[in-house]
């Protein structure tokens, strides 16, 4: 079965907006939880412009279902992971100065680094993930280092197919379906995420090595018209037919 990880970064974003306590991302996760998530994910960034320590504290003991928490390869974070040790750490590359997470992680060139970084945190017990772009090298390279779980960076095919450069589309698409193929054969779990929308969802739920797909900023944006529950809802419908 295809696994639904719900992103509850930006229900903090709202929350810091105003330095109010509301609304809070523990509460959303539990929603999301009640309504099915097969998994909670957030992203501490170094800034801590929308999850803070003490929300990864609160998901620690207050989720039933997995925590995937997502982080940049420092020693801070590093400190942090091991700490609560989470049932995922999702390793992504950070910017200050970048909106959201840009591109996906360079394994290939940093392959001692990120090989170093992960280990404690696998014998640690986290289940270790790399978010990487579909690019053949930078998965070689995460099956070399040991890590369980590649999530490919679905950025880029969202943003051209909003951008409506559909060949380019189509040609991204296309290397998320070689690389997870490729991906699996080496051994990796599959995940997926970033941008996926209504509009967006299906041909990457429709591969079948995926087993995971981690979606944030739609369900957080859609809720505020229909609320977490419907919202999941569909998405998980539409997930299903394409898997179907
Ligand atoms: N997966 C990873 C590794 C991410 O960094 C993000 C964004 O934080 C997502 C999935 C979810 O992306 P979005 O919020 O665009 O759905």
């Amino acid at each position: 079965m295809l696994r639904l990880g719900v992103n509850i970064d930006h229900v903090a974003t709202v929350r810091n907006a105003r330095g109010s306590a509301y609304p809070d991302p523990v509460r959303a996760a539990k929603l999301a939880e009640e309504a099915g998530a097969d998994g909670i994910t957030a992203h501490l960034r170094e800034d801590r412009r929308h999850i803070r320590d003490a929300d990864i504290d609160a998901l620690m003991e207050n989720l039933t279902v997995p925590l995937n928490f997502e982080m940049a390869a420092t020693e801070e974070m590093q400190k942090i992971a091991l700490r609560h040790v989470p049932h995922a750490v999702c390793i992504v590359p950070e910017k200050r100065e970048e909106r959201t997470t840009e591109g996906g992680l360079e394994v290939a060139r940093e392959e001692n680094r990120i090989g170093d970084f992960i280990a404690p945190l696998r014998e640690a017990g986290c289940r270790v993930s790399l978010f990487v772009a579909a690019d053949r090298p930078q998965i070689e390279s995460a099956a070399r280092i040991g890590a369980q779980v590649v999530e490919l960076h679905t950025g880029a095919y969202c943003d051209f197919h909003y951008e409506g450069r559909f060949d380019e589309r189509d040609a991204e698409l296309e290397r998320l379906r070689e690389m997870s193929t490729y991906a699996h054969s080496l051994g990796l779990e599959v995940h997926a995420g970033h941008g996926l929308t209504y509009e967006t969802v299906k041909p990457v739920a429709a591969f079948p090595e995926v087993m995971e797909l981690n979606i944030g900023h739609f369900l957080i944006a859609e809720a505020i018209f229909v609320g977490l529950g419907p919202v999941m809802a569909e998405m998980r419908r539409l997930m299903d037919e394409a898997r179907a």
